[in-house]
């Protein structure tokens, strides 16, 4: 059995703990087997690859299963742990063939999440440094990163690294729209997928946007997997999977065999994978044999959008409806409204719904609201993310609000969803609960109930981090929907 460990924890204790030492000594074994053909699949670059790649298929190694990466689905989570299982795989075999201590080298995570240790949210020094301890150039050092986060001028933002707006899901799989914490149910894989679960857009996609600025390797399916980063950040999303079911409160794995069985083969040759999510849902067991270090949840940082969620935890009764009974829409946007380095918002006309859920449960389940952000497209946003907002004061600063923030958009993945490249649909939707928010202005006489307003504000742009000018960048979202159950 292998301990994922905390890397700031490791640093803490050394910041060239063997852990990360040895890491750095294993990507750089792989690297220096790319050649220009990519033909042994253990090399760096075709580990890489199988995420995403800009390479013309005619050009791939005979055999490869390149570009391949789940997104944007209930997919999402379970291939990226095969992936990682298999990258951890061959990464100890490199250190085994370096003559390290493989029996104990488990990939490490990055915890960036808890408001008492703010000092995660830096890059550790290890990914960092330039130099080796003993010389050499450090192989986890890439400069595709946003610089002040590569020189340690600032952190991950806190809004990237939010974990709570995902753990509050109830449901993993987001049926007929649903909002989920694990991603759309589909019936096939996608790689340029259309619902991602929550998890997938925040810490997942913020982290990714926050670490790669303008244009770093982080920012992209083809490039990401070539960062060092990206394993340690994907251990940890793969550790939230964990602390999201650790949770209980019916939270759990989808029972469908769609989901169970879809097999991913990650690979080629002697040390290839072929697994389902069946296969790997206990991690202590084989094949994966490890556990994480801590699977504890930190409390959210008070005052914070996360607390008030937090305390206003949806109760037991309020159900969704059956899965095949679907969520009756209320009202939907006319105009598509852009993404850009200022907010922006638009008004939903709103029906007074039937509520047949409650009626035909005979219950007195408490009705639930949520909200669609639809066919988010184009090809250079302006920021990493936009917060999203019901029922925002015109004119009000909306870090002065955070009662009535319902969620978060992430860019990452908007480009490659988007129309004209080789992946491309119709964006990504979002879907967020508004139940909390919708019954706490209600409560303060603040409610209209025939009109609300959803008003989108950059991620960044207060603290520095804008990828583009207003001029430049081109994302919308194609409407908004509102419905009830
Ligand atoms: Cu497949 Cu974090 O990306």
């Amino acid at each position: 059995m292998f301990t994922r460990r905390d890397v700031w924890k490791l640093t803490d204790e050394d910041p060239w703990h063997p852990i990360l030492l040895w890491y750095a000594r294993a990507v750089g074994e792989l690297q220096s087997r790319d050649g220009t053909d990519f033909s042994d699949p253990t090399c760096w670059r075709y580990l890489a690859e199988i995420h995403g790649t800009e390479i013309d298929r005619s050009r791939w190694p005979a055999g490869a299963t390149w570009d391949e990466c789940d997104h944007g689905s209930w997919f999402f989570l379970s291939w990226h742990r095969v992936y990682l299982h298999y990258f951890e795989k061959v990464v100890r075999q490199a250190v085994r063939d370096l003559g390290g201590p493989a029996d104990q080298w488990a990939l490490p995570y990055w915890d960036y999440s808890d408001p008492r240790r703010p000092g995660t949210r830096m890059l550790p020094p290890a990914f960092r440094e330039a130099v080796l301890p003993g010389g050499g150039r450090n192989p986890l050092r890439i400069d595709q990163r946003d610089p002040d986060l590569n020189d340690g001028t600032r952190g991950l933002l806190e809004d990237s690294v939010d974990i709570h707006e995902a753990m509050l899901e109830r449901d993993f799989a987001g049926v007929q729209g649903r909002p989920s914490f694990g991603g759309g149910a589909v019936a096939r894989r996608w790689h340029g997928g259309r619902f991602p679960g929550t998890l997938e857009v925040v810490p997942h996609g913020l982290v990714h946007n926050d670490v790669a600025g303008i244009d770093g390797w982080m920012g992209a399916f083809e490039t990401a997997a070539r960062d060092p980063v990206f394993w340690v950040h994907h251990a940890n999303v793969d550790r939230l999977w964990e602390m999201w079911l650790a949770q209980g409160s019916g939270r759990v794995n989808p029972p469908d065999s769609a989901w169970l069985g879809m097999p991913f083969t990650i690979g080629q040759g002697a040390p290839a994978v072929t697994l389902a999510a069946r296969d790997v849902l206990d991690t202590r067991a084989s094949p994966l044999e490890y556990e994480y270090e801590s699977v504890a949840l930190p409390a959210p940082a008070p005052g914070t959008f996360a607390s008030i969620r937090t305390e206003a935890a949806p109760p037991a009764e309020r159900m969704r409806m059956r899965d095949d009974t679907p969520p009756e829409m209320i009202g939907a946007s006319e105009q598509p409204v852009p993404l850009a380095t200022a907010p922006s918002y638009v008004d939903v006309t709103v029906v007074e719904p039937t509520l047949r859920g409650p009626a035909l449960r005979g219950e007195n389940a408490v009705p639930r609201m949520f909200l669609r952000v639809e066919n988010v497209q184009g090809r250079l946003p302006a920021a990493p993310g936009y917060a999203v907002y019901v029922n925002l004061p015109e004119g009000a600063n909306p870090a002065a609000h955070p009662e009535r923030r319902v969620g978060t958009v992430s860019t990452f993945g908007v480009r490659e969803a988007s129309g004209g490249g080789e992946h491309g649909g119709d964006g990504l939707t979002f879907a967020f609960d508004i139940t909390d928010v919708a019954q706490r202005l209600q409560r303060e006489g603040d409610w209209e109930p025939r009109r609300l307003r959803i008003t989108f504000t950059p991620l960044a742009a207060r603290r520095g981090l804008v990828l583009r000018g207003q001029a430049e960048s081109d994302l919308t979202v194609g409407r908004v929907s509102v419905y009830a159950e």
